[in-house]
């Protein structure tokens, strides 16, 4: 039970490796309040209580400031604090320069970086207050590693691993590390484009896993990036912070 007593915040929680997040941290004991816009976020919660755990949905979108500020302060309210903050909710669209828009451009960067700005702002206070804290930060190795078409979602994610950084700065004298993890291939909701299952295509079997450009030669799982995220969110990352730490199985260390 590395997270008895703790209250969590878990945003994108009702499917991939939110949801992922979500179960193992409320295996561990903590109080879980999983966020998200998607109706689906109900069932997730429900199965996380089945299994003993205890979580709560809150369904919002996290580009609702207002909205997401009032959770917090409910919250703080029922629970007398916020341990541990997990911004993991993004979205991507796949489009090439030239005929991609401002508008996508901007609702990527409001989902995927600004709502992690927000929800830092909203949730250190409380954390400064009790002198403990955890944040993490889904950014991705597209941040490390990318290519054509995903401009608009690789800023974003570069940008949460710079962020981090000066979060953890500002924030350790208050007790509070900042850490970011960056995710491979994870077999996801988010794998699925344009109704294609990305981590099964013939291309992704033989250059990722034949040619072994994923060293591990597989895609990974939601419960392998959740497992990452308990060790950064618990006490064992007490002297971990502003650290990105790639879960690729090795596909950002080869040509
Ligand atoms: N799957 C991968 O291969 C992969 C790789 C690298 C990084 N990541 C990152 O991991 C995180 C989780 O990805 P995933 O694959 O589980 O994605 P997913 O699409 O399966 O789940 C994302 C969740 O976020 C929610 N969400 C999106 N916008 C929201 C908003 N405005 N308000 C509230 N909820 C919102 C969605 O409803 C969804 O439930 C993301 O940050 C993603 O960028 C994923």
């Amino acid at each position: 039970m590395r997270l008895a007593r703790k209250v969590a915040m878990v945003t994108g929680a009702a499917q991939g490796i939110g949801a992922a997040i979500a179960g193992e941290f409320a295996k561990a004991g903590a109080v879980v309040y999983a966020l998200d816009r998607s109706p689906r976020l109900e069932a997730t919660c429900t199965q996380i209580c089945e299994a003993g755990g205890k979580a709560f949905s809150s369904r919002l979108d996290i580009t609702d400031h207002q909205a997401y500020s009032d959770l917090v302060s409910n919250i703080v309210q029922t629970q007398g604090r916020i341990d541990i903050l997990v911004n993991n909710a993004a979205i991507a669209y796949y489009e090439e320069l030239l005929n991609s828009s401002l508008e996508h451009w901007r609702e990527i960067q409001a989902v995927n970086l600004e709502a992690q700005y927000i929800g830092c702002k909203l949730v250190a206070p409380h954390m400064m207050k009790a002198g403990w804290g955890r944040i993490v930060n889904i950014a991705s190795t597209q941040a490390i590693a990318t290519e054509a078409t995903v401009g608009a979602y690789a800023a974003s994610k570069g940008a949460i691993i710079s962020f981090t950084k000066s979060l953890a700065v500002e924030l350790a004298p208050f007790g509070i590390n900042a850490n970011a993890i960056a995710p491979g291939c994870i077999h996801t909701p988010m794998s699925i484009v344009n109704g294609v299952d990305e981590t099964t295509t013939e291309s992704f079997q033989t250059w990722y896993v034949g040619k072994r450009k994923i060293p591990l030669a597989r895609a990974g799982r939601p419960e392998e990036i959740a497992r990452v995220a308990l060790f950064l969110a618990s006490d064992d990352a007490s002297y971990v912070t502003g650290h990105t730490l790639v879960a690729d199985g090795g596909l950002t260390i080869t040509f």
